[in-house]
């Protein structure tokens, strides 16, 4: 290959990398793995540490958020970012109809746009010539600050416009604003990931968005599951449409993602009807959302309407009821975490929000408890927005019988009865007892979880029988195991004593990237235990990698590097590596020697419906993916094979339609041996 070549498909892969990034984060439709995502990644990497000169800001390999800032700076917006009017009802709703109508009497002509008011927070992204080159918070309105470093780790804020190369016309200046979010179930999990981690969760998801977009260093930003949805065009060089649905449509066509919500009503009386299904749809929509916006389809006609104060007259939002009710908090209760870190819940007189009876809320931690003065019995005001885990927002004050106890930190552990301890300046209380049984539990639920090790069988209480009986003192004596052992457990028999080491046996094999994931490094999650795996192949390496060497690595920032070092510079961790090494369980980074194409299923998307005969999903899946194929939840035209089990519903619907070939689980299981 001549230079030449290199530099031709150097570019080439930075527009297709982003295409494909479009592809899944925008569309949600990806048409490559991951695996093969991975590799043109990789050549990427490559081919731009070879020629610096074509690392251009719009390269996707510019979201890694590298640079740490010392402060934002400022931006001032090229418009007023505007705020909104708040309708509460249907009447509040007539009345602003009523009001605008007088002042310009076009406006029953105009239409409406309905959207999903997202409760995220307002970015500003600015284009020029089609590249992202900055982008600001909302600010007063008027100045906002420069985030621009954290929002290109956003995957789906596109980094050069239009995204599709058959899209013409995108002006040369172009300024976009939108919502940044967290979806509820991306919320849940990564407090679900904090909470095995041992460390703090956070409140909302909304605040969380609003901190990950503040952080000073990007590369903390690049770990938080945030999402955009773009609704407003703030400047541009030139017209491009002058309706909000064509605003949206415009949005779409560039490569911004839009929310499907989004619909068009020809009148105001269409608009009443719809905010009825509005209502009903609230739970299905996968973010929080505090309400419906209606806009003016006509945004001439809004323009001239003006403004009160902030917000402009064309448009106003319609709240939901705030999903918040009250109920008695009887007790509260104490979680030890991996790390030792004590995580208070409340219990409570079991209460219906929206449908759902909710026992149990969190609570953050001890500071949040002190900082609300928060008591036993008190009546406590709980919130659950969409699908995300009740939480206390606080008491209420002012009907306190007399009855109500404040609460104590408890010093003691309440697993091993070791003093508690509290750094000074956080927020955080620890049981430093590195042989506490409660960590060691949790430690091993993660070590043998499905992300990790995934040894099937080994739930929370065989883990808790494991470490009460001593027969577990860390994670290696689990391969230690034998068949007498277990038959000393209680509900122990032949059978399940056989499964279980079966289980146990078969995860012997897992990839590099698991086992980093099980080692429950801080800070090494999933993800990074695939970047690792992926730049070191083997432990040995990893072991011995600098920080330098470490931060080196997409992602990893200089608090995970050190993190990583520390674990195994500890003569505890080098021992169970030892015990680990001497049972023959050493992973390596296999992939590289795989080529794809050599992989039975490589380029295949799969989709399972219904109850296979043998297999559970999640086993279909990951043998799937073993042998190179991909697989999704939704059908789609992409999709190769519906893998088809026994009460299938709308997929295989779908699949028909588009004309998809079923399979069944044995001819799955013959594809995937067929090579
Ligand atoms: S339009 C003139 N549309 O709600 C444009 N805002 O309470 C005014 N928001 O600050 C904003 N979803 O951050 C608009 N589909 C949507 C929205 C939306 C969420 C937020 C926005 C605004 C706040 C107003």
């Amino acid at each position: 290959m001549t230079e030449m070549d290199e530099r031709r498909e150097l570019t080439a892969l930075q527009r297709e990398i982003n295409y494909h990034n479009y592809r899944y984060h925008v569309l949600d439709d990806p048409i490559i793995s991951d695996y093969e995502y991975d590799m043109m990644i990789k050549r990427l990497h490559e081919l731009e540490e070879r020629y610096p000169d074509l690392v251009t800001p719009d390269s996707p390999t510019q979201r890694s958020g590298a640079q740490v800032l010392e402060k934002f700076q400022k931006i001032v917006h090229p418009a007023p970012i505007l705020s909104l009017a708040n309708a509460f009802n249907k009447e509040d709703l007539k009345a602003w109809y009523e009001r605008i109508t007088k002042l310009d009497n076009r406006v029953k002509n105009s239409g409406f746009v309905l959207e999903p008011k997202i409760d995220g927070l307002t970015v500003v992204l600015h284009y020029e010539n089609g590249v992202f080159v900055r982008g600001a918070t909302r600010g007063d309105g008027e100045i906002g600050e420069d985030i621009t470093a954290n929002l290109r780790t956003i995957r789906s804020i596109p980094l050069r416009i239009p995204v599709e190369e058959n899209v013409k016309n995108v002006p040369d200046r172009f300024v976009v604003r939108g919502e940044v979010f967290i979806f509820s179930k991306d919320f849940d999990a990564l407090n679900k990931q904090l909470e095995k981690l041992g460390e703090k969760t956070y409140q909302n998801p909304r605040n969380t968005a609003a901190g990950s977009l503040r952080q000073l260093d990007p590369a903390i930003t690049r770990n938080r599951p945030l999402y955009l949805l773009t609704y407003a065009i703030v400047d541009t060089s030139i017209n491009v449409t002058s309706t909000q649905w064509g605003t949206l449509e415009i949005l779409r066509q560039f490569g911004f993602p839009v929310s499907k919500y989004c619909e068009r009503c020809q009148s105001f009386d269409e608009v009443l009807n719809r905010i009825d299904h509005w209502m009903e749809i609230r739970d299905q929509i996968p973010f929080e959302v505090d309400g419906v916006v209606i806009k003016l389809d006509n945004l001439d006609l809004a323009g001239k309407l003006g403004y009160v104060g902030k917000d402009p007259r064309g448009a106003i939002a319609l709240k939901y009821p705030a999903r918040e009710v009250s109920t008695i908090l009887k007790d509260i209760g104490v979680n030890v975490g991996r790390t030792g870190v004590l995580t208070p819940y409340a219990i409570l007189e079991p209460v219906e929000i929206g449908g759902v009876i909710v026992k149990q809320a969190t609570l953050h931690n001890f500071d949040f408890i002190k900082e609300k003065d928060i008591r036993i019995n008190d009546r406590v005001m709980i919130k659950r927005a969409g699908d995300v885990i009740p939480y206390v927002i606080g008491p209420i004050i002012e009907v306190r019988k007399g009855n109500e106890t404040p609460y104590l930190i408890p010093d003691k552990c309440p697993s091993c009865g070791q003093e508690v301890e509290n750094v000074e300046g956080e927020v955080a209380y620890y049981c430093v007892n590195s042989s506490c049984p409660a960590q060691l539990v949790r430690n091993v639920e993660h070590f043998v979880s499905k992300e990790a090790m995934n040894i099937e069988g080994m739930g929370i209480k065989i883990v808790e029988q494991l470490v009460a009986s001593g027969l577990v003192k860390d994670y290696a004596d689990l391969y230690l195991l034998t068949k007498t052992h277990l038959l000393t457990l209680e509900g122990f028999a032949e059978k399940k004593a056989e499964n279980l080491l079966y289980s146990i046996n078969q995860s012997r094999n897992c990839s590099l990237a698991r086992f980093l994931n099980a080692l429950g490094i801080r800070g090494v999650g999933e993800v990074a235990s695939s970047d690792l795996a992926r730049a070191f192949l083997s432990l040995d390496r990893l072991a011995l990698a600098s920080i330098d060497q470490l931060q080196m690595v997409e992602g990893i920032g200089p608090n995970i590097a050190i993190s990583i070092k520390d674990w195994f510079e500890r003569n505890s961790n080098q021992e169970l590596l030892e015990k680990f090494k001497k049972l023959s369980i050493w992973p390596v980074e296999e992939r590289q020697q795989e080529r794809p194409e050599d992989l039975p299923l490589s380029g295949l998307i799969f989709v399972i419906t219904g109850t296979l005969p043998t297999l559970s999903r999640d086993e279909a899946k990951a043998m799937i993916e073993k042998a190179g194929g991909k697989t999704t939840d939704s059908v789609s035209k992409n999709t190769n094979f519906l893998v088809l089990g026994e009460n299938a519903g709308s997929k295989l619907e779908k699949a028909r339609t588009l004309g998809i070939q079923t399979i069944s689980e044995e001819k799955l299981l013959e594809m995937i041996k067929s090579k």
